[in-house]
C-alpha cells in the first residue's frame, strides 16, 4: 500500500508538471469590445475569465477598471491607444511618456500588459495624416517602455485589417496592396526590429459573404470538404482560416519579412442577422468558433507555418450592444452580458478543456491505483464477439489528416488524451492523432459504418491500434 501511495504521489507530479505545460500552449485570447451599455462589472468579467481556458484579453482602450480587476489573475492584457492620440503620440516623446506611465507602469508587474496596440486600422482609415504619425507614435510608446524598463515584456503593434491584402488566392500569392508599400514597409521593419507582432483581422464569414455557396461554408466553418487546392505550393487548404493566415504569411514573405510573427487579434462569427445577412446562425457560430479552437490546441498550425498555432483572439467575449449598423455588429458576443452564461458552448469553460480533463483523467487513474478493490467501470462484463476500430486510410494526405482530425475534436469528443500531456500525445504524429480522433468519434457516433467515412478517407479496421499507455476505444462491428 505505501508503495502505492508514493508511486500514486508522483505520479501526480509528474502529471501537473504535464498539465502545465499543457496549459502554457494554448494560444486563445478573446476581445472586449466595450461599445455596450448592459457589460457585466469588471470583477464578474475576471472571474468567467478565469473560469475558461482564455489566456488573454485584447481591450481597444485601456479601461482602469478592467485592468485592475485582472490583476494578480495570470491572464495576458492587449491595450491599445485611440486613434485620436496617434498625433499628439507621434509629435511629443512627453506625452507617450506619460501615457505609458499612466496606461502600462502603473499597473506593472500586478497585471500583466503583454502588448500596446497603437490605434486600430489606421492604414484602412485612408486619414493620410494620421497614417504618416502611426509609426512615430509606435516608436515613441516604444522609446518610452524601454526608458520604464518594460520594452522586452511589453511589445508595440497595431491592428490591420485584411483589406491590407490586395490579393489573398491562393495563399502562395498573398500580396499587400502595393499603394501602401512604404508605410507598410516601415512598420513591418518596426516589427522585426522589435520582435512585436503583426497584427491582422481575418474573418472566414465574410469570405462566405461575399460567396455563399455551400461548400464554401464547409470550407470556412472547417467541416468536410474538398479543400483548395494551392498549385504553387501543392498544398490543399482544408478551412478558409489556415487559407487566410497563409495568405498573410506569404505577403509578408515576399516583403522580406519572413520573421515576423502573425498574431489573428480579431476572428469570429455572428450568430444571428437580419434577413439579409446570410450565415449569421447559432449553429454556425458555434461550428466556427468550435472547430477554430479545436485546430488551434491541436497544435497543427498551418500549412505554411506547421507545428504552432497562431496566437489568436476571438471576437467576442461579449455583445456590443450599442454598435450601429446591421444585426450581425451587435452579434458576436460568445457569453451573454445578463447573466455571464454561454451563448454557445464551444469548449471554453475550464471544467470542459483538455486540461481540466487531463486533470481528471489523471485523478481517476491514481484513484485506480490507490484503491485495492475498484472494480474497473468501463470494462464490459462480456467480450464483444468482434471488435473494430476506425482507421485513417493509407496515402491520406496530411491536409486530409488534419481536416478529419479538426472535424472530430469540433464533435464535442474529449480530445484531451492527445494534447501535450496525454494519454496518447506520442507518438506525435499527425497520423497517430488523426486515427484517435476519429476512432473516438466513430465510437461515440454509434459505431455507424457512416461514422468512419471522413469523406472516404477511413475505412474500419479489425486491427486494435492501441499502443503501450494509450487505449483505443473499440467496439463490436
Ligand atoms: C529583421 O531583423 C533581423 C534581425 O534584427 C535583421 O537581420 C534583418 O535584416 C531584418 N529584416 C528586414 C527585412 O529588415
Amino acid at each position: 500500500m505505501a508503495a502505492f501511495r508514493f508511486s500514486g504521489t508522483f505520479l501526480l507530479l509528474a502529471l501537473l508538471l504535464l498539465v502545465n505545460k499543457a496549459k502554457s500552449q494554448l494560444f486563445i485570447g478573446v476581445n472586449y469590445g466595450q461599445v455596450a451599455d448592459n457589460l457585466p462589472s469588471p470583477s464578474s468579467t475576471a472571474k468567467l475569465l478565469q473560469s475558461t481556458s482564455i489566456q488573454k484579453v485584447r481591450l481597444y482602450g485601456s479601461d482602469p477598471a478592467i485592468i485592475k480587476a485582472l490583476a494578480n489573475t495570470g491572464i495576458g492584457i492587449v491595450i491599445a491607444t485611440a486613434n485620436g492620440d496617434i498625433p499628439a503620440l507621434a509629435s511629443d516623446p512627453n506625452f507617450a511618456k506619460t501615457w505609458v506611465n499612466a496606461n502600462v507602469v502603473a499597473y506593472n508587474p500586478s497585471s500583466k500588459i503583454i502588448l500596446v496596440n497603437v490605434g486600430n486600422e489606421v492604414i484602412m482609415s485612408g486619414d493620410n495624416n494620421l497614417i504618416s504619425q502611426l509609426l512615430p507614435a509606435m516608436q515613441n510608446i516604444k522609446n518610452a517602455l524601454d526608458t520604464a524598463c518594460l520594452g522586452d515584456k511589453v511589445k508595440v503593434s497595431t491592428v490591420h485589417s485584411m483589406t491590407l491584402l490586395k490579393q489573398s488566392e491562393p495563399p502562395s500569392s498573398g500580396i499587400f496592396d502595393p499603394s501602401y508599400g512604404d508605410v507598410l514597409k516601415g512598420l513591418l521593419a518596426f516589427n522585426n526590429a522589435t520582435g512585436s507582432p503583426f497584427a491582422i483581422n481575418p474573418y472566414p464569414y465574410f469570405a462566405y459573404r461575399s460567396d455563399p455557396r455551400p461548400e464554401t461554408l464547409a470550407f470556412c466553418l472547417f467541416q468536410q470538404n474538398p479543400g483548395r487546392f494551392d498549385a504553387n505550393t501543392k498544398i490543399n487548404y482544408m478551412n478558409m482560416f489556415d487559407a487566410q493566415v497563409d495568405a498573410v504569411r506569404s505577403a509578408l514573405d515576399a516583403m522580406g519579412f519572413k520573421n515576423v510573427e502573425i498574431v489573428v487579434a480579431e476572428t469570429g462569427w455572428p450568430y444571428k442577422g437580419d434577413s439579409d445577412e446570410v450565415g449569421a446562425s447559432i449553429e454556425n457560430a458555434k461550428a466556427y468558433n468550435g472547430n477554430l479552437i479545436a485546430h488551434l490546441r491541436s497544435m497543427a498550425g498551418t500549412p505554411l507555418m506547421p507545428g504552432k498555432s497562431v496566437n489568436t483572439y476571438l471576437f467576442a467575449l461579449y455583445d456590443e450592444n450599442l454598435k450601429p449598423g446591421p444585426t450581425t455588429e451587435r452579434s458576436f458576443g460568445l457569453f451573454k452580458s445578463e447573466d455571464l452564461t454561454m451563448t454557445y458552448d464551444v469548449g471554453l469553460s475550464k471544467s470542459n478543456s483538455p486540461v481540466r480533463k487531463l486533470q481528471l483523467l489523471l485523478i481517476n487513474s491514481i484513484n485506480q491505483h490507490t484503491s485495492p478493490v475498484s472494480p474497473s467501470p468501463v470494462t464490459p462484463s462480456t467480450e464483444p464477439k468482434k471488435s473494430a476500430w476506425c482507421v485513417p486510410k493509407t496515402g491520406v494526405s496530411d491536409a486530409q489528416l488534419q481536416a478529419s482530425l479538426d472535424y472530430a475534436c469540433g464533435q464535442g469528443i474529449d480530445c484531451g488524451p492527445i494534447q501535450p500531456g496525454g494519454a496518447c500525445f506520442e507518438p506525435n504524429t499527425l497520423a497517430a492523432h488523426a486515427a484517435y480522433a476519429m476512432n473516438l468519434y466513430y465510437q461515440t457516433s454509434g459505431q455507424n459504418p457512416s461514422s468512419c467515412d471522413f469523406s472516404q478517407t477511413a475505412m474500419l479496421s479489425s486491427n486494435n491500434p492501441s499502443t503501450n499507455g494509450c487505449s483505443f476505444p473499440g467496439g463490436s462491428s
